[in-house]
């Protein structure tokens, strides 16, 4: 019998610390401690990010080893986010990865954040009925920084087809969200009050982007003044409307999204099909993605709410299949705040 292979997985690259533990493609542990200092700045501090990073790294992976049941000298190879995100946050996943690495003599594995996020599809787990998606898939990358459209080849070659413009979904959401004088971040916040509200109350207008682009920084300010013309003559016109108004605004970014992604489907023939990203935790998105699958004929692919947002399983799992290729890197790689696709 072949050995196992084990990968410990580091995830730092925003505000959360996470470490995950691999074993031959199935996640063991997938440990994440959430930043609270950010609440009070109403945004990710980035100079408290990599303090906190700093403080909770050793007793995330230790948990994290000692959930999957391994010991740190069973440990085949580790996993870091090399990035994009912030370089003070990136910087402390690099360094204790190098660190253990190199204390362990075994192999460093550096994984791309947006890869690993299409990668969470093919995260295992026992006990599970596990279904993957088949090549070619089509995966639409929504998160706090990015908006693509990603076709996937195999396990590690992907090809980018369509990118947004100027801000990401989740940015959408969290901006709105701050307008409305809601908590940060606010994709969650929003995703919770639409539940209770009406999704055709108010109608905001959608770009005219060509092709398989998106845009989504007209929407922001479209939404910025309506309501400072509503609330001109009615201040108190957000509290009352809160939930209507969350409820169109997600109808109107997930109609966007929807739209872009059944044209892509349409020109790349690809019925194989997922979201990924921490906007794909969407409740209304996740709905209307479904309902599309069902009327276009696609097998689609909702990731588990615990491998939307942020996550080490996910740097794992793409970690695995680096390994696999023996894809490894040196101790000279330093992260990278920004990779360009
Ligand atoms: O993937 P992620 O955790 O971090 C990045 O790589 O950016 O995504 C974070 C983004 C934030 O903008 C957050 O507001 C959004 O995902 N988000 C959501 C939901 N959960 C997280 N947006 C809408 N609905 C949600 N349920
Ligand atoms: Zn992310």
């Amino acid at each position: 019998m072949a050995p196992e292979i084990t990968i410990l997985a580091i995830e730092s690259s925003c505000d959360d610390t996470s470490a995950a533990v691999i074993c031959d493609g199935f996640v063991l542990s997938n440990l994440i401690a959430n930043q609270a200092v950010h609440k009070a700045y109403g945004g990710v501090v980035p100079e408290l990010a990599s303090r906190a990073h700093q403080a909770n790294i050793v007793p995330v992976v230790d948990q994290a080893l000692a959930r999957a049941g391994k010991r740190a000298d069973e440990v085949s190879a580790v996993a870091f986010t090399r990035g994009p995100g912030l370089l003070g946050s990136l910087l402390v996943g690099t360094s204790f990865a190098k660190g253990f690495a190199l204390a362990r003599n075994i192999p460093l594995i550096a994984v791309n954040h947006l890869q690993a996020h299409v990668m969470s599809h093919f995260a295992m787990e026992h006990g599970r009925d596990n279904r993957i998606p088949q090549f070619p898939f089509l995966c639409l990358l929504v998160s706090g920084g990015h908006t693509q459209l990603i076709i996937i080849r195999d396990h590690l070659s992907m090809e980018l087809i369509g990118n947004t413009i100027d801000d990401a979904a989740g940015e959408a959401f969290d901006k709105c969200a701050k307008v409305m004088g809601l908590p940060y971040p606010g994709g969650p916040v929003i995703d919770k009050l639409a539940a209770e509200g009406n999704p055709d109350a108010f109608r905001f207008a959608k770009p005219r982007i060509q092709g398989l682009n998106f845009s989504f920084s007209g929407l922001k300010t479209s939404f910025l003044y309506f309501l400072r013309d509503r609330v001109a003559e009615d201040p108190g016109f957000i509290e009352k409307n809160l939930n209507d108004l969350a409820a169109s605004l997600q109808k109107t970014i997930t109609e966007i999204l929807i739209a872009k992604l059944l044209r892509a489907s349409k020109e790349t023939g690809i019925r194989e099909i997922g979201i990924a990203g921490g906007v794909s935790a969407n409740a209304g998105l996740r709905r209307a993605a479904t309902r599309e699958a069902e009327k276009r004929g696609w097998n689609i692919f909702l990731p588990e709410l615990r491998y939307t947002t942020d996550n080490a399983a996910m740097i794992g799992i793409t970690g695995y299949y680096k390994y696999l290729r023996s894809d490894f890197t040196d101790h000279s790689v330093i992260p990278l705040a920004r990779i360009d696709t």
